[in-house]
């Protein structure tokens, strides 16, 4: 039998898919990837194993995919070899939600939507949380460590998880689906798979810490007076929401623009219209109106914000989360876009913009900065879209070099949330000293020494130990 004939066997019916029929398992954002011998759709843990030991024999490359929402190339083959993509849709069940533990455990292909329902159903929060919560996956967002839009109040997804379930690249399973806030029993091997992009293995189940529900959410929408002095108006809101506050997140002015544009369906909040606005929530048990109010009102004394409105119903809530969900500028653009997923010390993020907003325009009278994203944890999602123009590969070069060195002279990270894929895979390694780089061989080289899971991805092959 050939390898696909064995796959095809270990899946069994409704286990796999030819590559003709799942063209959207082989593309993502940014375009169509690289061939598979198949798609394959296990329904267990065994038949995972099976096929991952299998792949091992025949020296096939694994690339594991969850909702492929990623952004940064992770999910689709991208090297000239034989692979499998492995997809864990039919692995999607939520196996128990404790709540006298407050933890869940769930299959690695449930989404986050329908995690956050089966915790919200016991009065629990699900912590995870962002625009493609209806099709990522847990599995996905324990594999890149997710932000999202709740980090500033429960911390990345990396601290949510309290065990896992992983298939190795050698095909064995190592069950640590243990519930514990505390175990230092060893090295915390699960930290090493989280966040670890499919390259050391593939996650089937996972624990998950829940927390007590914050029912009652209200936001506001803000136009900050001032940039250079946002974390004064951060400084504010903490101060006034305290553990209240749940959001901070930046929207720009142009993508506000582009979205009411795009999507009729969302309703503009506010009739100023400006380079800048805050999206700032409160979440609590009962209502948060009078604190919102307090902070509106100190705010504005306080000549932090020149305009602002507080969502008056449900409806004009979600309105606002809605469009601060369609910040992603790649559907608004054409030609080029250069991505930073930029994280900084929560103090440097008026400098980071400052610096980085002049140093895109400067190249061109029609070229775009773009910001967006989480004030509240340091995390700036910056793109310049370019115009085509003769000179642009050296251009962008010359502005990748000049941005990620701004962001890690301030202290900074070029990836933040989004994860490395293939797309941050070489300019990652600016960022981390040669010590760094040569433990993060050693750990792939010990669990994965084919080099067979999700090659090409985070670390590339062919760099010397
Ligand atoms: C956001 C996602 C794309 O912040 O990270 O909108
Ligand atoms: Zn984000």
């Amino acid at each position: 039998m050939t390898f696909t004939e064995r796959a095809k066997t270990i899946l069994g019916p409704g286990g796999w898919l030819s590559p003709e029929d799942a063209t959207g398992y082989l593309a993502d954002v940014h375009g169509p990837g690289g061939a598979a011998l198949l798609v394959a759709r296990p329904g267990s843990t065994e038949a995972l194993a099976g096929l991952v030991a299998l792949c091992a024999a025949h020296g096939v490359a694994v690339i594991p995919q969850g909702g492929n929402t990623n952004l940064c190339r992770m999910a689709v083959p991208t090297e000239p070899r034989e692979a499998v993509v492995v997809s864990l849709s039919r692995m999607a069940r939520v196996v128990e939600v404790n709540t006298a533990a407050a933890t869940m455990t769930v299959e690695a292909g449930c989404t986050i939507a329908a995690a956050q329902e089966a915790a919200a159903a016991h009065g629990l929060v699900f912590a995870p949380d962002w625009g493609a919560r209806g099709t990522a996956t847990v599995g996905g967002a324990v594999a890149t460590n997710g932000g999202g839009l709740n980090v500033l109040r429960y911390g990345t997804t990396r601290e949510q998880v309290l065990g896992v379930e992983v298939v190795l690249p050698d095909g064995r399973v190592w069950n640590g689906l243990r519930g514990l806030i505390k175990d230092n029993s060893g090295y915390d091997l699960k930290h090493l798979f989280i966040g670890s992009e499919g390259t050391l293995g593939l996650f089937t189940r996972l624990v998950f810490r829940l927390h007590p529900a914050q029912p009652v959410s209200q936001s506001m929408m803000a136009v900050p007076s001032d940039m250079t002095r946002l974390m004064e108006l951060f400084a504010l809101a903490r101060e006034v929401g305290g553990e209240r506050l749940t959001a901070f997140e930046l929207m720009p002015g142009i993508g506000v623009e582009k979205a009411l544009e795009k999507y009729p369906a969302l309703t503009r909040p506010l009739d100023t219209r400006a380079d800048w606005y805050l999206l700032i929530r409160l979440s609590d048990r009962d209502s948060v109106t009078d604190v919102l109010a307090d902070l509106f009102e100190q705010a504005f004394e306080a000549g932090l914000v020149s305009d602002a409105v507080m969502a008056g119903s449900g409806a004009q809530e979600a309105n606002l989360w809605a469009l601060r969900e369609q910040m992603i500028p790649i559907q608004y653009f054409d030609g080029a876009m250069l991505k930073w997923d930029v994280s900084v010390p929560l103090d440097r993020i008026a400098a980071f913009l400052d610096a980085a907003l002049p140093a895109v325009r400067e190249l061109a009278d029609d070229a775009i900065p773009y910001a967006a994203g989480h004030v509240g944890d340091g995390n700036i999602h910056f793109a310049a879209f370019l115009p085509d123009d003769i000179r642009l590969p050296a251009r962008r070069a010359a502005l990748y070099e000049r941005i990620d060195r701004l962001i890690w002279d301030l202290g900074g990270s070029i990836v933040a949330e989004h994860g490395v894929g293939a797309l941050f895979r070489d300019r990652m390694r600016g960022q981390k000293d040669s010590v760094e780089i040569d433990l993060m061989h050693r750990v792939k080289a010990a669990l994965d020494p084919r080099g067979l899971m999700n090659p090409g991805k985070l670390l590339a092959d062919d760099e010397s130990r």
